[in-house]
């Protein structure tokens, strides 16, 4: 197989292209708020997202999450990049949960296009997330609780010692 149909191979626009069509699968009734996903995962393969509402408003899935639950039940956390589309004429970067849910499975491009035009802009899930909390924090507090208990260890060792 020639390198340049390695399905990994697939560029930015053609993966807001992909978007494009995702969104047309949206089912946005309360908001008429179309919005299209595609992910691309480290094997190559692309997964498609889009917002699906509900009458219960809250219960509410972005695009984003959309493709990613859909990526992960196939199997799939780890990704190369994704692409949101939305119906307004400039690029509309992904809403703060979606930020919290894309960088818990790390570092990797976002390219956000539209619907009517070529206007793309290329980011980060760490750009879109400073300061993020991600799985990392939680391996740090458990090595710190670990050092603090060993400390505490050893203060009860010191003290059983002076004290016989
Ligand atoms: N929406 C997304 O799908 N992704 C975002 O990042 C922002 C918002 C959806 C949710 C809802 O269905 C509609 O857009 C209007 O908020």
């Amino acid at each position: 197989m020639a390198a340049s149909t390695l399905p990994q191979d697939i560029s930015d626009v053609e993966l807001v292209h992909l978007a494009r069509n995702a969104m047309k699968r949206a089912h946005c009734p309360y908001s008429k708020f179309p919005v299209g996903a595609a992910l691309l995962t480290e094997s190559g393969e692309t997964i498609l997202g889009c917002n699906v509402e509900n009458a219960s408003y809250g219960g509410t899935i972005c695009a984003e999450r959309s493709a990613i639950v859909s990526a992960v039940s196939q199997g799939h956390n780890k990704f190369r990049a994704i692409a949101v589309v939305t119906g307004l004429s400039e690029p509309a970067s992904p809403c703060g949960l979606c930020r919290q849910f894309l960088v818990e499975f790390g570092d990797f491009k976002v390219v956000v296009g539209t619907a009517s035009n070529s206007k793309i802009l290329t980011t980060s899930t760490r750009d879109l997330l400073p300061y993020a909390f991600t799985p990392e924090s939680l391996d740090i507090f458990e090595q710190e609780k670990s050092s603090t208990s060993k400390v505490s260890q050893d203060d009860v060792k010191e003290h059983d010692a002076v004290a016989t």
